[in-house]
């Protein structure tokens, strides 16, 4: 039986929630393994738009179990919110529909405050973040001082550990001229909400370990992009988790040996929501258009995304850093009745061609890309369900997005509706 990950092969927003949420029933099992609630998935179901942040895309769909991995950074305060808000859609998210894993990092008001301090900040430091408090929270995971969300479980022991995670912080906020903390302040944030998560709790790692003993099939989702990825990203603007398809395995708990095939989800064009390099941006008409076209505006944050052409040269990287079997290519139909087509097909760095992204900050801003121009479509490919359905030209740009990339594309998704989806290969197909 396989097991499937799903990873964003950009920068994220690619329309992983749809594809989480149509793999979702095929699947028994739904992980997420990285990032938190930084991250933002819409479905649409019948017409009824979720947003989730922090919950698995399964969670929605009955009898399906969902679980937060040991990979996750977790706000209590937000997934309590989450799960309310879902149950005033008639979503009802019960611990027999939800496990978390009790080695799971918890983010703190003062992960906010530090994330949000240094964003407004003017030291040159601003990466663009969510302003959740997930970069802050994983250097305390790092730093071996995270409370973890057993330690909810244990109040007694709980002060020890908040004066250890403070003889770190407060000193650090007085060194930025921030207040400091008081610890019965924490003690009753992490009190207050230990009754409402706790009932979550579980051993993830043994839950994986027997679906994956009963031959169920278990999706793993990703959130963010692989170009946001700590070591394959664009750092310093990367988001900080690991979110390559490796991660699957550590963020969960299972062996690699579990993660049978990757499926990387990829915007037919690029976006970036946030600072850092991106050579095929168009800050001109054709940016415009995609953003409009396309709704390019953050489900979290509600910012504008930047929008550019399709960069081939960063998805066949991200093919093989992120480990991808194949891709689902989304929001094709954005680019319906453009004239012609830009696709970056490789870099000018001081003069010479490379064919990939070069790790260094400084190159990574000087990258030009080198473009390849294809004739565009006038007809609408929005809700198509087969081949046939597409124009020839689109039907091309397909192809050529797959020769470039170096890997196949088992899902193609032309509109927000789950059903608007061709499907070339089963990624759950044995
Ligand atoms: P952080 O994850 O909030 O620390 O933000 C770090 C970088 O990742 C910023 O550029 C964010 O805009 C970006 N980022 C974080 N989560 C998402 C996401 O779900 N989609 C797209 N970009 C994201």
């Amino acid at each position: 039986m396989a097991n499937v990950v799903v990873i964003g092969s950009q920068w994220g927003d690619e329309g992983k929630g749809k594809i989480v949420d149509w793999l979702s029933e095929r699947a028994d099992v739904v992980v997420r393994f990285q990032g938190g609630h930084n991250a933002g998935h819409t479905l649409v179901i019948d017409g009824v738009s979720y947003k989730l942040s922090l919950l698995p895309s399964g969670v929605v769909r009955p009898g399906k179990l969902a679980i937060i991995g040991n990979g996750v950074v977790l706000d209590p305060h937000a997934l309590v919110a989450e799960i309310d808000r879902l149950a005033g859609q008639g979503v009802e998210v019960t611990p027999r529909s939800l496990r978390i894993a009790e080695n799971v990092s918890l983010i703190l008001s003062l992960h906010r405050e530090l994330d949000a301090f240094r964003e407004s900040s003017n030291a040159g430091t601003r990466i663009g973040t969510t302003k959740r408090g997930i970069g802050p929270a994983y250097e305390d995971k790092v730093g071996r001082r995270a409370i973890r969300l057993m330690d909810l479980a244990d109040l007694s022991t709980l002060k020890d550990k908040i004066e250890r995670l403070l003889a770190h912080h407060n000193p650090l906020r007085r060194g930025l001229g921030v207040a400091e903390v008081d610890p019965a302040a924490i003690y009753e944030e992490l009190a207050s909400v230990a009754d409402k998560v706790l009932p979550y709790m579980d051993i993830v790692w043994r839950i994986l370990d027997g679906a994956r003993r009963e031959g169920k099939r278990i999706l793993f989702e990703g959130a963010q992009g692989a170009l946001l990825d700590i070591d394959h990203g664009t750092y310093p603007f990367v988001t900080s988790s690991n979110t390559v398809a490796g991660q699957a395995a550590t963020g969960a708990g299972v062996g690699p040996g579990t993660l049978d095939y990757v499926l990387g989800i990829t915007k037919a064009y690029t976006t970036r929501v946030g600072e850092g390099p991106f050579p095929t941006e168009q800050q001109n008409a054709v940016g415009d258009f995609l953003g409009t076209r396309g709704h390019e505006f953050g489900t979290v944050t509600g910012r504008k995304r930047r929008c550019g052409w399709f960069d081939a040269v960063l998805v066949r990287q991200t093919v093989r850093t992120g480990g991808i079997n194949g891709i689902a290519l989304t929001k094709l139909d954005v680019l319906d009745g453009l004239e012609e087509i830009k696709i970056c097909v490789g870099y000018r760095l001081d003069g010479r061609e490379i064919d990939y992204l070069p790790a260094a900050q400084a190159a990574q801003a000087r990258v030009e890309p080198i473009y390849q121009t294809v004739e565009g479509w006038r007809e609408t490919t929005a809700g198509a369900r087969s081949w046939a359905d597409l124009p020839a030209q689109a039907i091309k740009y397909v192809r050529l997005v797959e020769e470039l990339i170096g890997a196949p594309v088992a899902l193609l998704s032309t509109s927000p509706e789950r059903d608007d989806t061709i499907l070339v290969e089963d990624p759950f197909q044995d």
